[in-house]
């Protein structure tokens, strides 16, 4: 595999590692807790494969940065805040990897030397014997017996610390609630994996796809979300499976009976519990030779299996040779996980397609000339976003090396370009969205860019009506999702505008299946009331970038009629004077005035919003303030006030219909002005702006008191 850190750790500078070394922790910290806590991986396991073994170079050869806050140092990531904790009696380990066969051979030798025995039997055993099975690639779980009663389950967490997983655990399927035989240790420890099956993996998704809900990533990632549920009810449905691989603490002297590890898994099997059993999946092998003809003949059934694996795991079978062995970090000395290279083969690019997700994200998919990628044949890769076209500099016609990690969407990893046709060209990534033609716009700090079309875009339209017709937006009970999404399947609303000519169909709606009259006399009143909306509501309903309901209502106070906001919103993409006006108001920000003026730059929302305002009869934004005398008036707060905060001055006002701004002009109406003011005061004395003090004004708003 490759690395993105090239220089050798022994050419560099204590302080180049240290610097690097803080850089790879962070990410390293950071993807563990997407993986581990979000069930949402950002890169593939083999890219943090590479970041943790960076890590682990610089810390061998500077020892100096290893500390025990180092992610070397711990597995996984700590337990959610969520479930109840279980601390592990026995602590859970992980597993050191092994990524080529020099790996392995090393990691044997390592213990041959260990042991103090190069060639000469040790223990009375002549031959080091491993017990081997497929690494597999789900969430690994310890279940506590206690007289032969499942009592207590529990994640891995960091190792030490778990989160309770006891109710999740009984709804596997065949998961053992008692153990059968009459040598089960009065306290048992097992730990293995959970998984979900490939079957039950598309399963999900599809299901997932019909109800609208994001799909799963992955097997792991699914079986990852469905296991650490609050409501066990939904794990059942999940159909999770489990193999066991190991145990923590193990009561009475039963240990004192058993030998090997081989031996301990078919006790493990007599007491109840699923083990990996095939025949070809699970072998007792000699160290060297035999195990690297395991790995190729695992790696050939790889692609026949109903679950991922991601590689397979060598444990030394004597149990006493484990014993001393022991653990170092997060590992034990006796097992290392041998794990599978990324699949990779190489196929043209045969075009760039732009695809356009339920919230206007445009994200690149590479076309794909067919190929044959570890047993699946792969005919679309993902290439996430412009910046990564740019960065490997992906060109229609290029060919590409295409892989598929653990990850079920495969990526382009790069191009090949020494077969780089001479005519290719850069790609050119669009500023248009591709379906509905409105601005795609990047905001700063973003890596995708957006289709402003979001009114009319089709492959965003479900969503906003959705949004537009939910209960704090425009509250239009009686057109629930499952009926609004029918309506505009059968193309009777094409954007949010024609629900208010739904009324001209109403005969047409009242024949419809699942209506009648009542039904669609319900539908128009429900209609004839959201016609009279809240300007904030209004605006809030338009589904815009950063514009919720907060900033929603911030805008209808500022502009109070819905004309006042639409004028200024359709100046706004020119600069000027609405867009100072703009950025002065409080709890108004650069992000919420620029997704503003993107969405009004694209003149088919505005033609939207238009019939919108021509058909609805929003109300003003005075309601609640419409007594208050400083209604509509402008207000500048200046020097340093004693009776309250600055914050809540300007809430206070706002909330009696001032608006707030946060420079003097001729159109301010008071300057409040407290201790040590200055420039302001200044500009309000020179315009002959009524000045306040801070007393003045609250004895003024008091006075409207209801
Ligand atoms: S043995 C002391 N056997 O891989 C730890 N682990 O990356 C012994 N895993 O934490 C682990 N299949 O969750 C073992 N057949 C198998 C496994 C397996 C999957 C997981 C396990 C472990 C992780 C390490």
């Amino acid at each position: 595999m490759s690395f993105p850190h090239v220089k050798p750790v022994q050419q560099l500078a204590l302080t180049e590692a240290k610097a690097e070394w803080d850089d790879l922790a962070d990410q390293i910290r950071a993807h563990d807790k997407h993986y581990y806590q979000n069930d949402a991986p950002l890169i593939s396991d083999a890219e943090y494969d590479g970041l943790r073994l960076r890590l682990q170079d610089l810390e061998a050869q500077f020892p100096q940065l290893q500390t025990s806050e180092s992610p070397t140092q711990k597995v996984g990531a700590e337990a959610s805040a969520t479930f109840s904790k279980v601390r592990h009696s026995v602590p859970m380990l992980s597993l050191g990897n092994a990524f080529t066969i020099d790996d392995v051979t090393d990691f044997i030798a390592f213990i041959r030397k260990y042991l103090g025995a190069y060639d000469a039997p040790f223990a009375g055993e002549a031959l080091l014997n491993f017990v081997c099975e497929p690494k597999i690639d789900g969430l690994s779980f310890s279940a506590r017996y206690e007289k032969g009663q499942f009592v207590r389950g529990a994640t891995r967490g960091d190792g030490e610390v778990g989160e309770d997983i006891t109710a999740n655990l009984k709804t596997l399927q065949g998961f053992p609630l008692t153990l059968t035989g009459d040598d089960v240790p009065a306290v048992l420890e097992v730990r293995g994996e959970v998984y979900m099956s490939h079957a039950d993996f598309e399963a999900l998704n599809n299901k997932r796809i019909a109800a609208d809900e994001p799909k799963f990533a992955n097997p792991r990632n699914a079986a990852a979300g469905s296991l650490r549920q609050l409501n066990a009810q939904i794990t059942a449905e999940r159909r999770l499976k489990f193999f066991v691989y190991g145990w923590g603490e193990v009561g009475d002297d039963t240990l004192a009976h058993i030998t090997s590890h081989w031996e301990f898994r078919q006790k493990l099997k007599s007491w109840g519990f699923q083990i990996i059993d095939d025949k070809e999946l699970a072998q007792l092998r000699v160290g060297d030779n035999t195990i690297v003809a395991y790995y190729h003949n695992v790696q050939r059934l790889r692609p026949t299996l109903d679950y991922d694996i991601d590689g397979v795991v060598y444990k030394v079978d004597n149990l006493i040779l484990q014993k001393r062995l022991g653990s170092v970090g997060r590992a034990p000395r006796w097992a290392i996980a041998h794990k599978f290279p990324a699949e990779q083969a190489q196929t043209v690019v045969e075009s760039i397609d732009i695809q356009v997700g339920r919230t206007g994200s445009l994200t690149p998919v590479a076309r794909l000339k067919p190929v044959n990628v570890g047993g699946v044949m792969v005919g679309n890769a993902t290439l996430h976003n412009e910046d990564e076209i740019a960065r490997k500099d992906v060109r229609v016609g290029n060919t590409v090396v295409v892989q598929r990690a653990g990850d079920v969407i495969p990526q382009v990893v790069e191009v090949d370009k020494s077969k780089r046709p001479e005519n290719s060209v850069a790609y050119v990534f669009p500023d248009h969205c591709p379906v509905c033609g409105s601005f795609a716009v990047r905001e700063a700090g973003e890596v995708a860019k957006r289709c402003t079309g979001g009114l009319l875009c089709e492959a965003q339209l479900l969503e906003r009506l959705r949004h537009f017709v939910s209960r704090n937006a425009m509250d239009l009970e009686g057109l629930g999702e499952k009926q609004m999404e029918a309506f505009w399947r059968d193309g009777l609303i094409k954007t949010v505008a024609d629900i208010y000519d739904l009324p001209s169909r109403y005969a047409e709606i009242e024949k419809r299946e699942g209506w009648g009259k009542k039904s669609a006399d319900n539908l128009m009143t429900a209609i004839e009331k959201s016609r009279y909306a809240q300007l904030e509501k209004f605006i809030f309903a338009l589904g815009i970038r950063h514009v919720g309901e907060i900033t929603g209502k911030v805008l209808a106070r500022h502009y109070s009629s819905c004309s006042a906001w639409f004028a200024a919103m359709q100046a706004l993409p020119l600069g000027g004077d609405v867009r100072s006006d703009l950025d002065n108001i409080d709890g108004i920000g650069p992000k919420v005035v620029a997704a503003l003026s993107d969405f009004f730059r694209e003149p088919h929302n505005i033609d939207i919003v238009q019939s919108l305002v021509s058909a609805l009869h929003i109300q003003d934004a005075q309601a609640v303030a419409a007594h208050s005398v400083v209604a509509g008036k402008t207000v500048v707060f200046t020097g340093t006030l004693v009776r309250l905060s600055r914050n809540e001055a300007k809430s206070r006002a706002e909330s009696l219909g001032a608006k707030v701004a946060s420079s003097v002009s001729a159109k301010t109406d008071y300057v409040v002005a407290g201790e040590d003011a200055g420039s302001k005061l200044k500009a309000a004395r020179e315009l002959g702006v009524t000045i306040l003090s801070e007393s003045e004004w609250l004895d003024l708003i008091d006075s409207t008191k209801d």
